[in-house]
């Protein structure tokens, strides 16, 4: 029988903004935007799964909730076989979260020092830690520049630390959102080549958060196909492609590339 590492069962979640005083001695109006609607979805063990969409789909408000860093509206989920809610510490034992945006770094500290201190963070002995670390900065590419200042680092430089930050826990589930945005070329593919190979072998499970078509179709085995907040299709990218219905879908996500680059 097939592992589910990860189940959602109608998560939703609803963001309600005040839009401020309308008139005196009024209450602040209010405003529901609903990020992500009703999702319902399984992931195996090992799969390398895409969550696809154009900006504002529901990406980074779907995997934050898996991540725990959101509490959901309604639903539920489970991750590696824990409660999202219930659970949480278990949750976020299981998982490591891979975004590029990077807010949590040290700047002033060299990109080790803030490894030394995220290994620490998450439970690494100091002997763990040192066999780990520079394991992590060779993989990504990092191990000559891991003396300097984070705040000297380029966009992708940061981005390379971020994900040897990820994978210093070595966890079950990674989830990455936008994991290339700002990477060169040479960075992306060498990111999309340690996915597929080292990942995978090891028996992990990757959730992919990204707009690019290409990188869901070369990277992921199946995709979630997500536009304002549901989730439209589930399937192997090359399948849903030949999907007539979605067609309008994938020009719209050809052309917000197109734009981009
Ligand atoms: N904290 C928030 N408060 C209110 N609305 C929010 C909040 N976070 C996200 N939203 C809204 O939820 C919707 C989904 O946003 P989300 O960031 O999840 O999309 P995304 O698919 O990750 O987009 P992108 O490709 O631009 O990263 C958008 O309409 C966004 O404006
Ligand atoms: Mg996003």
């Amino acid at each position: 029988m097939a592992d589910v590492v990860l189940q959602t069962r109608n998560l939703t979640k609803d963001f309600t903004k005040r839009r401020g005083i309308s008139s005196p001695g009024r209450f602040f109006e209010k405003r529901t935007v609903t990020a992500v609607k009703d999702v319902n979805l399984s992931v195996e063990r090992g799969e390398i799964f895409g969550l696809l969409g154009p900006n504002g789909a529901g990406k980074t408000t779907l995997t934050k909730m898996l991540c725990t860093l959101l509490l959901p509206s309604s639903g539920s989920a489970t991750v590696n076989g824990f409660d999202l809610v219930r659970q949480q510490s278990k949750v976020k034992s299981s998982i490591a979260l891979i975004s590029s945006e990077e807010r949590s770094f040290y700047w002033r500290l060299s990109g080790l020092q803030n490894l030394s201190f995220f290994a620490a963070l998450y439970g690494l002995s100091a002997e763990q830690a040192r066999r780990r670390i520079p394991e992590v900065l060779e993989i990504v590419g990092m191990t000559e520049a891991a003396g300097r200042r984070f705040q000297e680092y380029s966009t992708g430089m940061k981005q390379r630390m971020g994900l040897a930050r990820g994978l210093l826990a070595d966890p079950d589930i990674f989830f990455m959102d936008e994991p290339t945005k700002g990477l060169d070329p040479v960075a992306t593919l060498q990111l999309h080549e340690f996915i597929a190979s080292r990942l995978v072998n090891e028996g992990k499970t990757v959730i992919l958060a990204t707009h690019h078509l290409v990188e869901a179709e070369q990277v992921c085995d199946r995709v979630a196909i997500m536009s304002g907040g549901r989730l439209r299709a589930c399937g192997r990218v090359r399948e849903l492609a030949g999907d007539t219905s979605l067609s309008d879908y994938f020009i719209s996500l050809v052309e917000e590339e197109q734009v981009q680059s």
